[in-house]
């Protein structure tokens, strides 16, 4: 499959030759940063910006008085606000990090693109489809760099198993299968009751699109991604299955993306079992990858020892599309059911944290990004496109799911990427 010039960088060599182009124009530059939403997020890029010299943290602002207190603690020079507007528009701030709740996206990226400021902000984009055109047009005519929180597009395994897939590897793509289970309630202990709407947002819907937008978002991504197409029909199920807490929000999901080739994507999630924990599993007739373990499994049986040559060739150079079965062909050790290896560093971890992942997941890559991008005004491409898609695929799942119909993808929400066939 040919790899477009203007779609999310797809390979893993590609994007390291990127990073250090950025780091290397950054050099000496310094990215003066408002923290908006000091919550555990907040906190968790905190501990990344600590440790990026071009990162300088001028301002912190939370309405929440316990999470302000932490970051200003980390900051003692930066101006503490408790309006996110003041903090916008502070002169000595040039570029806002937003990790607040999700209902807060849209007003503060669009108040700090039009205040002239770049902007990073959590997934998801925003908690309306509406919302998410109104940023992503605001973004197209303000000049600035915008980032999303999509740290997949920056994990080593998930851009080498991109390179793998576009290279062939799993010959054709039939079908991506994303799931999210968790055993946990979801809720966080509060200090007063009164606190419930800011410390519990994720379980109200005015302020969360549950499952689709915390979990799903990160996962839809592949749709894009993987098969550069949009789906165009878009149906599930969603309930208040287990935890009926008074929360508004679905304790179970299963979705499914149906796509113009008959191929389909699928996202199923519930939070009552985690035994199978999570991942992003890409289907082909060759082979299948499992990306949030960075393993990969041929269909036939092959010489295991034949395809990490070439997948640790190919990470010094662009390998050729590797032959992974003929006429002549004998195995040489035995097939590796256990799944090969991807990447000979593998970090990976269980989707259970709702902060962060302990090991990179390529969370502080993407931060770091957004610093040099401020510095040369050069972001990585299509970044944005991919999470405006990804997105607008969760809160679809929300529509049909809400309508319990068959929802057709809305055409006056397509956007010019030309990642998208
Ligand atoms: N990329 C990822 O893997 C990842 C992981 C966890 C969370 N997130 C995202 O980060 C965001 C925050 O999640 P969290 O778990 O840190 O939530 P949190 O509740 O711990 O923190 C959110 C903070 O935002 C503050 N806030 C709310 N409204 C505000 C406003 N108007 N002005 C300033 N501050 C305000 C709250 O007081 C709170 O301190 C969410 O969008 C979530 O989806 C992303």
């Amino acid at each position: 499959m040919e790899t477009k010039q203007s779609s999310f960088i797809h390979s893993l060599n590609a994007f390291n030759a990127f990073m250090r182009r950025q780091a290397e124009e950054a050099k000496g530059g310094k990215a003066k940063l408002a923290l908006i939403g000091t919550g555990s997020r907040g906190m968790y890029h905190v501990n990344n910006l600590m440790q990026i010299p071009q990162a300088e943290v001028v301002a912190v602002c939370d309405i929440y008085p316990p999470h302000l207190d932490n970051a200003a603690k980390q900051y003692p020079q930066a101006k503490v606000y408790t309006n996110y507007l003041d903090a916008i528009h502070d002169p000595n701030v040039e570029g806002v990090l937003i990790s607040s709740s999700l209902d807060t996206h849209a007003p503060v990226t669009l108040a700090a693109l039009r205040a002239g400021k770049h902007v990073f902000c959590e997934k998801a984009m925003a908690r309306t489809m509406e919302e998410c055109k109104e940023v992503y047009d605001a973004y197209k005519t303000s000049g600035k760099v915008l980032y999303i929180g999509m740290q997949r597009l920056f994990d080593p395994k998930y851009l080498k198993g991109i390179e793998l897939i576009r290279q062939g590897v799993l010959g054709e793509i039939v079908d991506i299968r994303n799931y999210w289970y968790r055993n946990n309630d979801w809720r966080r202990p509060l200090l007063k009751a009164s606190d419930e709407k800011v410390i519990n947002w994720r379980l109200y819907r005015e302020t969360s699109g549950g499952l689709m937008t915390e979990l799903a978002a990160h996962q839809l991504q592949l749709g894009t991604w993987v098969y550069q197409d949009l789906p165009d029909y878009i149906t599930g199920f969603g309930d208040i299955m287990y935890w009926k807490d008074g929360r508004e929000v679905y304790d179970s999901v299963s979705v499914i993306y149906h796509y113009p080739n008959g191929k389909r994507m699928t996202f199923e999630s519930i939070i009552s079992n985690k035994h199978y924990g999570m991942d992003e599993e890409v289907l082909g007739s060759k082979g299948t990858l499992e990306l949030a373990k960075g393993l990969l499994y041929l269909e036939e049986p092959t010489p295991a020892s034949n395809i990490l040559q070439f997948i640790q060739e190919s990470e010094r150079k662009e390998a050729k599309p590797v032959k992974v079965a003929g006429s002549s062909w004998r195995p040489e050790i035995l097939y590796d059911t256990k799944g090969i290896p991807i990447l000979e560093n593998l970090q990976v971890h269980d989707g259970s944290n709702t902060t962060g992942a302990a090991v990179d997941d390529g969370s502080k890559s993407l931060v770091e990004s957004f610093c040099y991008a401020m510095i040369t005004g050069k972001p990585i491409p299509m970044l944005v496109e991919e999470a405006y898609y990804s997105s607008l695929l969760a809160l679809l799942g929300n529509l049909a799911m809400e309508k319990r119909q068959v929802i057709a993808f809305p055409e006056e929400y397509k956007i010019p990427y030309e990642g998208i066939r």
